[in-house]
């Protein structure tokens, strides 16, 4: 009754990991480097694996019954073009459930699922709140953020909820075939967050926006392809209405309110400071 967490030593998989241990149930972690995953809990199982190369992943996927499942690989976040491989040596794996991670744009994982014989379920998380720390050296460093779009709305999500989320339907019923827009209690402008999080570190920060081509020059120079910066260029700055609308899901699937960005902001403060 195992269950297979990818991207575990990420921001999303750590707490997808702690959800499912506090369920009770056996969970592997999947990573690259086996080193990286020296912060998660004792009781976890790490096994070495790369997801662009399937031929690494059976020892992995041995006696999984629920898979959390990424969609994007390596550190550039390409679209992970082994779906197929994966779904098929997960379902003669005897894999029951996968918890898609997704993205938002369609691809190989999800088509691949879809396709497939395992009860799926699809969670878009538009914008995790963690893509502020992002921000973080340049705050420490200077005080100020420099992002395009600033006064663009989006309606940031806790990874931490993700995860929750995640080992629900994981392990609950009644998920299977659901698509779940996942977000936070309100949508908020880059500006509102750097604000949010001066007032939760006690400084006065300064937001200095970024015209769109700077930031794809940023973007690029980062090492994203054009795929991404394309994604990211319109999901930022002319962002369908699934990105800015606050959905009840969190609350549905949890039973409780999904964290607001103010307690996002203080639980993290210390990267800030
Ligand atoms: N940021 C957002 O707002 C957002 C929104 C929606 C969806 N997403 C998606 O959410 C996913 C997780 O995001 P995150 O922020 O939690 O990630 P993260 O903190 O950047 O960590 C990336 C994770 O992916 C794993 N990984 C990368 N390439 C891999 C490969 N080839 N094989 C196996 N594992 C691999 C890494 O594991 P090791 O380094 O240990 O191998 C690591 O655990 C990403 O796929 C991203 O596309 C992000």
């Amino acid at each position: 009754m195992t269950y297979l967490v990818t991207g575990a030593t990420g921001r999303v998989g750590r707490h997808v990991v702690s959800e499912l241990l506090a369920r009770g149930v056996p969970v592997r972690a999947l990573t690259r480097e086996p080193a990286r995953a020296a912060g998660l809990p004792p009781e976890v199982e790490v096994v070495a694996g790369d997801l662009t190369d399937p031929a690494t992943l059976p020892a992995a996927l041995d006696g999984v019954v629920g898979v959390h499942l990424l969609t994007t690989g390596g550190d550039d976040y390409a679209t992970l073009r082994t779906g197929p491989e994966i779904v098929e040596m997960a379902e003669k794996a005897g894999v029951r459930r996968i918890a898609v991670l997704w993205n938002g744009k369609p691809g190989p994982v999800e088509d691949a699922v879809r396709a497939g014989g395992t009860e799926w379920t699809m969670l878009q998380a538009v914008d995790f709140m963690s893509n502020t720390l992002g921000w973080a050296e340049s705050i420490r460093a200077t005080g100020e953020v420099r992002e395009p779009f600033g006064d663009v709305r989006a309606a940031v999500v806790d990874e931490a909820d993700v995860g929750a989320v995640a080992a629900e339907v994981l392990t609950g019923d009644g998920h299977a075939g659901q698509v779940y827009t996942l977000t936070g209690p309100e949508a908020l402008t880059p500006r509102q967050r750097l604000a949010t999080i001066a007032a939760a570190i006690g400084r006065e920060l300064r937001f200095v926006e970024l015209t769109e081509q700077q930031a794809r020059d940023r973007w690029r120079q980062a090492g994203y392809d054009d795929e991404l910066v394309d994604l990211l260029a319109s999901w930022q700055g002319n962002p369908p209405p699934v990105a800015y609308t606050v959905t009840d899901t969190v609350e549905r699937l949890l039973g409780r309110p999904p964290r607001p960005f103010a307690t996002w902001a203080h639980i993290h403060a210390a990267a800030f400071r």
